[in-house]
């Protein structure tokens, strides 16, 4: 049977990509923040997972302002990397599951969240970022396979954390229901608190991010309790995406071990969190 085996979260920015590209992970601005991924680079390549679910949300490469899913899965044995800007060069596609993406679709709509399936799909930095964080040292071509989940955190209305809590519980239904064997990882990536554009361009409020991962780790319904406007408030109109870290904390049971966790700001514009959780008993 399928199994998640952890889950993961990270910020997926794009300077991070230039970071690495640059091979700046030693300069003094950066190392602490790289620092913070070895314990679960170390993890992974004990582990082995044979497939990672990317919770991202996409910036207009994919989906532009004109059609914008809340929810996209992508359903295709590959991905081809298209990243926009400032980030990594574009590397060798993705390689995907479709079988897999069909079964968890099958199985979501059951559950009545009415994904949008994408048979094409360009994946840019909120999926690239963290997967070329996490599989540093290797190519594309030797990373486990990967399934893209776009939300929608950019096009107003979004959906709310307690949407996206729900939508990690009908994915974990979903791979556990799954017959083939295989080790799945859960990664939730954007946020933390970051704004970059309009008059609080550059807000970072630590004290909330650190609330939020605490809250993550121990007590999810203090997030799907809160509104989408008081995130934005506290962590900045771009913070909204730490949202995306509930479909990861979701996927995972009630009370969860801490294997890592790890915090930088600002990086870029932003607060930084890793987490690395397994399900407790
Ligand atoms: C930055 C953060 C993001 O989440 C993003 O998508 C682009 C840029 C930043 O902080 O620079
Ligand atoms: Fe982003």
């Amino acid at each position: 049977m399928a199994k998640i085996i952890g889950g993961l979260t990270t910020s997926h920015i794009p300077a991070i990509g230039n970071a690495m590209h640059g091979k700046l992970e030693q300069e003094p601005y950066w190392k602490r923040f790289f620092d913070g991924y070895e314990p679960v680079r170390q993890w992974l390549d004990e582990v082995q997972p044979d497939l990672a679910i990317v919770v991202y949300n996409d910036h207009g490469l994919n989906f532009f302002l004109n059609q914008v899913p809340t929810f996209a899965l992508g359903c295709a044995d590959s991905y081809q990397n298209d990243d926009e800007g400032w980030g990594i060069p574009a590397s060798a596609d993705v390689k995907g599951d479709a079988e897999l993406s069909w079964h968890i679709a099958e199985s979501m709509i059951r559950d009545e969240f009415d994904i949008t399936t994408c048979q094409e799909m360009k994946v840019d930095h909120g999926f690239m970022v963290p997967m070329n964080l996490f599989w540093r040292d290797k190519p594309a071509a030797n990373w486990p396979k990967a399934i893209p989940l776009a939300v929608n955190t950019v096009q107003h209305p979004l959906t709310s954390a307690k949407r996206c809590y729900d939508l990690g519980k009908s994915l974990r239904k979903a791979i556990d229901a799954y017959p083939e064997d295989m080790k799945v990882v859960v990664i939730g990536t954007g946020g933390l608190s970051h704004q970059l554009q309009g008059e609080r361009a550059g807000i970072i409020d630590v004290d909330f991010d650190l609330q939020c991962m605490d809250r993550i780790i121990n007590d999810p319904s203090w997030m799907t309790g809160l509104s989408n406007d008081y995130i934005m408030e506290k962590a900045g109109t771009e913070g909204i995406e730490v949202i995306m870290w509930m479909v990861m904390r979701g996927a995972l049971n009630d009370r969860v071990n801490v294997l890592h966790k790890h915090y930088h700001a600002p990086i870029s514009n932003t607060g930084a969190g890793v987490l690395l959780l397994t399900d407790a008993e």
